[in-house]
């Protein structure tokens, strides 16, 4: 898919040279490459120039008090009007929707992003979201930022054009709008909706009805949505923060998930990718797990990952958690390449397939385990496709389950890149038959084999182990090699290759 898209990109990189208006409308561009550009906040804050938009939004009383505190920033009107913009501008590549309205009623709007939005491809989803706490409100700006670069660079530039192709993106700016009204963290009833989900450790929020609409807005989106990867965007610190959030009793220590090692590889990629997080001397690396930083009950991002299978990071991305809004067109530099390589890493890491039925071929929603790793990944309801992140490291066993068929395991390398694995699983028969079959498996030449067999049978009993133990071992070998060979022609075509089991 990656290849194909390589060429339609040329073709239509040509194309896009030419015309230079193309996906261009009421919005102006991103600010130029410079950090210190500031003449650019105004064109980028242009949705904020007159005084109809502003007049527009206040009905509260709080906002007079802060409005040098929130000068510059988009109120919640301003923000839904520049999601309905973004979604007429970009109409073809984008979809808007609203999983939910806030306590006093505000729309919780979604910006999808995809060559195909709304529709269901064999692609990982990934979301951003902004906002969570409404004192915290750098997140929903910087995702508008992302949203124009990804409609402008379509196309254009390749991180723009794989993101769109190969990925679903959706994009919450804000998740508390009234929050952000208020100034405060909590929402309307002033609750801390990073506190408001399930926990694994305590059961304070096991009581649905009792869980704020915005909360409850998300679980259900999550329930809609399959998502392989997530991150929310918080300020007051800079860091890349990963599960666990809490320990079980209370106190303050490293406390990693099942896949703390796929974990580490996704906060050091944004951690990496970003201007300055990783030269951090609070944080060593510009990442922490964050029972160790320090542990809280009731978070997204645990509940993420144990009960809607996706892996979400917390991400802190500005020690100042309301900076002045002339900051904000260079705290989207610093973020831009963080935010869309961790987008990617969901296509150019990791494991990839989808698992069929060797009967008639047809797609089965089974399941994914990796020997070692204690966490299970289910495959799409629709066309059985996976999506496994997991650290780059040698080897690593792939197991695929589904009730009613045969599992089946693959060991695999894993570099840096993406690999491709597709499991045909056989549905359960008896036990008989089947071992001689696995004695010959292994693409030997069984018909000289079986001679030598005969040969040999007639001599010593001795020499017949010797001999079983040699074949054994060459044909340890010879898969071995075929292995080593898939991942060697991956990297050297850049292209991804589909190995089925
Ligand atoms: C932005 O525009 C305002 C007036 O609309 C002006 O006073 C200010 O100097 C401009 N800022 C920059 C950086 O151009
Ligand atoms: C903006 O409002 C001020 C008074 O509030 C008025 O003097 C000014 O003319 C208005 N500007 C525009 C462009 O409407
Ligand atoms: C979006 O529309 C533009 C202009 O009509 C077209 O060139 C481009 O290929 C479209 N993109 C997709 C993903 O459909
Ligand atoms: C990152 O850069 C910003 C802006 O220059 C600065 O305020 C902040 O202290 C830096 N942080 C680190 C960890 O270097
Ligand atoms: C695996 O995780 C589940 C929770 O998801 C837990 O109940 C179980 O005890 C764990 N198994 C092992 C072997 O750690
Ligand atoms: C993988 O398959 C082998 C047999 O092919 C089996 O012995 C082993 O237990 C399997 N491992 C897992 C984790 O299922
Ligand atoms: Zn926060």
């Amino acid at each position: 898919m990656i290849m194909k898209t390589n060429i339609l990109f040329s073709l239509l990189l040509l194309a896009s040279t030419l015309s230079s208006s193309l996906a261009r409308g009421v919005f102006q561009t991103l600010p130029s490459e410079d950090f210190n550009d500031h003449s650019n906040v105004n064109r980028t804050r242009h949705l904020l120039e007159g005084n109809e938009s502003r007049s527009s939004t206040g009905t509260n009383d709080q906002r007079r008090v802060c409005v040098d505190l929130a000068l510059g920033y988009m109120t919640n009107s301003e923000l839904e009007r520049a999601i309905k913009e973004f979604g007429q501008r970009c109409s073809n590549i984008s979809r808007i929707y609203s999983i939910g309205k806030s306590v006093k009623g505000v729309p919780l709007w979604v910006i999808e992003i995809s060559d195909k939005p709304g529709e269901e491809e064999t692609e990982p989803a990934f979301k951003y979201i902004g906002n969570v706490h409404g004192d915290e409100p750098v997140g929903r700006e910087l995702l508008i930022f992302l949203a124009n670069w990804l409609c402008d660079n379509h196309l254009k530039d390749p991180l723009a054009t794989l993101i769109v192709e190969n990925v679903h993106l959706h994009l919450l700016p804000s998740m508390n709008p009234d929050g952000f009204s208020l100034r405060r963290r909590g929402n309307a009833n002033n609750i801390d909706l990073n506190r408001d989900f399930p926990d694994q450790f305590f059961f304070a929020n096991d009581d649905e009805d009792s869980r704020q609409p915005e909360t409850r807005a998300i679980m259900k989106w999550l329930r809609d949505i399959q998502f392989t990867g997530s991150a929310t965007l918080h300020g007051g610190a800079l860091v890349a923060n990963y599960p666990w959030d809490g320990t079980h009793d209370k106190r303050t220590y490293y406390a990693g998930c099942p896949d703390d090692d796929a974990f580490r590889f996704m906060a050091s990629i944004y951690s990496h990718s970003h201007y300055n997080m990783s030269s951090s001397k609070e944080f060593l690396d510009g990442i922490t797990n964050g029972a160790a930083w320090y542990p809280l009950y009731g978070g997204m991002q645990d509940w993420n990952y144990i009960h809607a299978g996706c892996f979400e990071l917390t991400l802190e991305v500005s020690d100042n958690k309301w900076p002045i809004a002339a900051e904000l067109p260079i705290l989207w530099k610093y973020n831009k390449m963080s935010m869309l390589n961790l987008v990617a890493s969901l296509v150019k890491t990791g494991v990839h397939g989808r698992i069929y039925s060797s009967g008639d071929g047809r797609p089965l929603p089974g399941f994914i385990t990796v020997s070692g790793i204690n966490y299970t990944v289910r495959a799409g309801r629709t066309f059985a496709d996976y999506h496994r992140l997991l650290a780059p490291r040698d080897r690593y066993e792939v197991v695929a389950t589904m009730p009613g068929y045969k599992s089946k395991n693959t060991s695999i390398w894993l570099d840096e890149g993406a690999m491709s694995l597709d499991f045909v699983l056989d549905p359960e028969v008896s036990v008989k038959g089947s071992i001689l079959r696995n004695v010959y498996d292994c693409n030997c030449d069984s018909k000289s084999k079986l001679e030598f067999v005969e040969f040999l049978l007639g001599s010593h009993l001795e020499v017949f182990f010797v001999f079983i133990v040699i074949l054994g071992f060459l044909c340890f070998l010879f898969q071995r090699r075929k292995k080593v060979k898939f991942s060697t022609t991956k990297q050297s075509t850049g292209a991804k290759r589909t190995v089925v089991v």
